[in-house]
């Protein structure tokens, strides 16, 4: 027997319709932000994503070398696609362009539930524009998509990556120390980062504060903390902006302040975001973004940037945990032909049905009309029609609900009457 490779999943008929429907309801709402959809390729020249982070991202994915020897990964995320497409293409489009996506991403990660090495992001990416209403529009956009898709449970947090930086200028550390606390204060080890600081000559006062502060959602201490540096100080206004717009006038007031959210990927700067799915446990992190740079990198006239990405799968994941009620997939109308003279009959009103917009099924294994009715019960079809060549005669069908059971003769024009007008 051969198994999907490690990571990767199949999806049913069932689990697509749900996948469907949320990717619907999610473009949906992208549309309605003003945001159009882009698509790139799934594998992309490797140096694009080693520039930024260096050749230490390459044991995280997945890369390998065509038949003419160059060097190729599929695509670990799509910002940085995103952005060489941007330089490329897009850069005389007016500005702000914002721009969404939907697309399978790649990473050698270890799988468990909510990490997978195949999964799905919907993103975006907004290009050309850096007012705190522009920010606040953003994180609307995310936590919008997240509760109309019917997610009931959801937590946004936001950091600030420059005001971080001016915490740590302002206890004197940075270089390789800092680059060694960094994942340790993203997954909140506090503890570790202490006792790094005090071997760092930090003062105990100071290591202590900085922490509390890490941790406080309270502006004022924050400010408090890196008062002496201005421009850290302009950033904590412009956050205090964004978190007006949000919840004055975006009214979405379930935010933390949260400086401690400092994002694994190394293009970020300024404002950082993430919103957790608390039901999920481990794997909680549903979307994560914030302002980055990457065009000037790539060869562009630098521009401000930003966007964000939502896990699918854990979108889905969630919703599942949430009890969320999912359409299933169904038949309109299952047609049953009582023998082979009305087959051809039963196909020419399944076509003229399917015109209508009807999800038609006509029987293929000539099985009888008992075992077809079974059958339509199990593709859940609110309808059966059963043509017979007496009823065919008087231009009529049976038509039969499939729930009630009651079945009646119809004239095949009031059928598709029927039909148009519901
Ligand atoms: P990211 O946080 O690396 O950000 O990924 C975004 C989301 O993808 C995560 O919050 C998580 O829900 C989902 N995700 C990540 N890895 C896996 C995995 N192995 N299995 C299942 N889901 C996963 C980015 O990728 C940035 N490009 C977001 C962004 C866009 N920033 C600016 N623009």
């Amino acid at each position: 027997m051969y198994q999907v490779p490690r990571g990767t999943r199949d999806f049913t008929p069932n689990e697509m319709k749900k996948r469907r429907y949320v990717e619907e309801n999610m473009k949906k709402t992208f549309i309605s932000f003003g945001y159009n959809e882009i698509q790139t390729p799934t594998f992309e020249n490797l140096e694009l994503f080693t520039v930024k982070s260096g050749d230490s991202i390459i044991g995280e994915i997945y890369d390998f070398s065509d038949k003419g020897g160059r060097k190729l990964a599929l695509r670990p995320e799509l910002t940085a696609p995103v952005i060489r497409f941007y330089v490329e293409k897009l850069q005389m489009e007016p500005k702000p362009l914002k721009l969404f996506y939907f697309g399978n991403c790649f990473r050698y990660d270890r799988p468990q539930k909510g990490r997978y090495r195949e999964f799905q992001q919907a993103g975006c990416e907004m290009i050309g524009a850096d007012t705190p209403e522009s920010y606040a529009e953003l994180i609307a956009l995310t936590y919008n998509i997240l509760e109309n898709v019917g997610l009931k449970n959801i937590t946004l947090n936001i950091g600030n990556l420059n005001i971080i930086n001016s915490m740590f200028s302002k206890i004197k550390i940075s270089g390789e120390v800092k680059k060694e606390l960094l994942p340790l204060i993203d997954k909140s080890q506090f503890e570790e980062v202490y006792t790094i600081l005090c071997k760092e000559n930090v003062s105990e006062k100071n290591a202590s504060m900085f922490i509390e502060i890490l941790q406080t959602p309270d502006i004022n201490k924050i400010s408090d903390f890196i008062k002496e540096d201005a421009s850290a100080i302009e950033e904590l206004s412009n956050l205090k902006k964004i978190l007006h717009h949000l919840k004055n006038s975006f009214k979405i007031s379930n935010y933390q302040i949260k400086m401690s959210i400092v994002r694994g990927l190394d293009y970020y700067k300024g404002l950082v975001f993430e919103i957790d799915a608390p039901v999920l446990g481990a794997e909680k992190q549903l979307c994560g973004g914030g302002a980055y740079e990457l065009i000037s990198l790539f060869g562009g006239r630098d521009t401000p940037t930003a966007g964000f990405a939502i896990g699918f799968d854990r979108t889905i994941l969630a919703l599942e945990t949430e009890q969320f009620v999912f359409p299933v997939p169904k038949t309109d109308v299952y047609i049953i032909p009582v023998n082979e003279e009305t087959i051809g009959k039963s196909i020419e009103l399944a076509q003229q049905l399917r015109k209508e917009g009807v999800i038609t099924e006509v029987d293929l294994l000539r099985r009888g009309v008992g075992k077809s009715l079974k059958h339509a019960n199990s593709k859940n079809s609110e309808k059966a029609i059963i043509i017979g060549p007496k009823e065919l005669e008087k231009d009529s069908v049976t038509f039969r609900d499939m729930k009630t059971g009651n079945q009646q003769l119809i004239k095949i024009a009031k059928i598709l009457s029927y039909f148009k007008s519901s």
